[in-house]
């Protein structure tokens, strides 16, 4: 039985919904804790140039062959394939984008869910109830599984609800509340004794840094990761625009407005850290190396907030409500990957298809927390480090080899009648052909062996 497609009402609901997909932790915590840790402003620029040059015109890879095949990606890949080989390949990009979108569904929630115990604490701390703002705060593992749990089922509750009626609709609401929230805590923390030390490390580029290959790594996982490439989730959205949007207008739309979260997060993060330091909190050792990395906001930033009296709690509050949101936006994007898969393929009704495969996801998550020392980095790395990059090559040679390089052209003209006499299309097909797969490559094979 052929299931009804859902599609976004209208641009500004497929620009939300697929920027309130990038925009999430990746860009408010990954990225300024990469850029505190790798050269602030060499960090920042290496970023930019890569998040243009590279992860924008994978974005467009999905985009495209997702509204071609108005479908998700295992049948999109079959469909653009030319023969056995490529359609088996096909299959099984398809099948290992869902995997992974799964797995990294289930590090994300148990991070989302310490986003959300870290809203909640400055609020028990207002009512007096100090024992559970302390158990909030500390690192446990009934509280990781609690909260993970409270946020798959806000994922799942979105996710059965639909593209129109859950995932736009959601995006709608969150993506505004997001940005004011986010400006408004930039505005206050630029006002604070030793802020201006921070803007320094951020935007002056320390020139030397820019070929350090790690940092160049870095910045290319970073980008893939802040833009959600590889696994399908844009592939997915991409399918659900309709034959009238220009696409490479809207790409464009989306690429900036992460690249620009992304950098005011910096604005906010960066400086807060310095702030921090004024107030007397080491957040540098001897060597002049930041002291807690990937857990730099639960530590840095609450000791920030702690330093400033009643005003922190209501900045605390406001900063964890702000990734709360980001988190969520993100990860219904993620769940939206095998869900789509299972309803359209498998026939499977949609609210169904979302509860139990959220069930499968919480649990793999709950044994992830069990065995965290264990699990929780190795599911990172695979996923976003190995998985991810790799994924993302076999799309560009999907969208630059494989399919036939007049059908992507109609496909893109669908809405965008002149993009022949672009610029776009002069750079763009290059692009996917060599440059992309051949910098993912370089990436993946320094990766191997420097990193796994
Ligand atoms: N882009 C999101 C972030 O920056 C995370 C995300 C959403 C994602 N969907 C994805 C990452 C799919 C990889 C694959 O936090």
């Amino acid at each position: 039985m052929a299931v009804a497609r859902g599609e976004f009402s209208s641009k500004l609901g497929f620009i939300l919904a697929a920027s309130g997909s990038a925009v999430g932790l990746g860009n408010i915590w990954g990225f300024p804790t990469q850029a505190a840790s790798n050269g602030g402003g060499a960090f920042l620029l290496v970023y930019l140039l890569l998040a243009f040059c590279l992860a924008f015109p994978a974005l467009m890879a999905e985009l495209v062959i997702g509204r071609h095949a108005k479908s998700n990606a295992v049948n999109a890949l079959r469909l653009i394939s030319t023969n056995r080989l490529s359609y088996h390949a096909g299959s099984i990009t398809g099948y290992v984008g869902i995997i992974t979108a799964s797995l990294i569904l289930c590090f994300y929630a148990l991070v989302a869910g310490w986003m959300l115990s870290y809203f909640l604490a400055p609020l028990a701390e207002l009512a007096g109830l100090q024992d559970i703002s302390d158990w909030l705060t500390e690192f446990g593992l009934y509280r990781n599984i609690l909260f993970m749990l409270i946020f798959m089922t806000l994922t799942v509750a979105i996710i059965s609800r639909g593209v129109q009626e859950g995932i736009e609709k959601w995006s709608a609401r969150l993506m505004p509340v997001l940005l004011v929230l986010l400006l408004l805590l930039i505005v206050y923390v630029l006002t604070l004794d030793g802020a201006m030390d921070g803007v320094k490390a951020y935007l002056i580029p320390d020139l030397s840094r820019i070929t350090d290959l790690q940092l160049i790594i870095s910045a290319l996982g970073q980008a893939f990761f802040s833009l959600s490439l590889g696994v399908g989730t844009m592939l997915i959205y991409g399918s659900y625009i309709s034959q009238k949007e220009n696409l490479f207008h809207l790409g464009r739309i989306v690429t900036f407005v992460d690249i620009g979260i992304a950098v005011m997060a910096g604005l906010l993060i960066l400086p807060a850290m310095y702030v921090a330091q004024n107030n007397g909190v080491v957040i540098f050792d001897a060597a002049g190396k930041l002291i807690s990395e990937d857990t730099l906001i639960f530590t840095v930033l609450p000791a920030l907030f702690d330093t400033m009296g009643d005003i922190g709690i209501i900045i605390s509050f406001a900063f964890f409500v702000l990734m709360s949101i980001a988190a969520l936006t993100s990860s219904i994007s993620m769940l939206e990957v095998p869900v789509a898969y299972v309803v359209e393929n498998h026939a499977v009704d949609r609210t169904r298809a979302a509860q139990g495969i959220g069930l499968v996801i919480a649990l793999i998550s709950t044994v992830i927390a069990f065995n965290f020392a264990d699990l929780f980095s190795l599911t990172v790395h695979a996923t976003t480090r190995f998985s991810q990059p790799l994924l993302g090559f076999v799309l560009c040679i999907f969208a630059g080899w494989l399919w036939h390089r007049n059908k992507v052209l109609a496909e893109i003209k669908e809405g965008y009648a002149e993009v022949e006499q672009s610029l776009f299309w002069k750079i763009w097909p290059p692009y996917i052909r060599y440059i992309c797969p051949l910098s993912i490559l370089a990436v993946f094979v320094q990766l191997a062996f420097y990193n796994l």
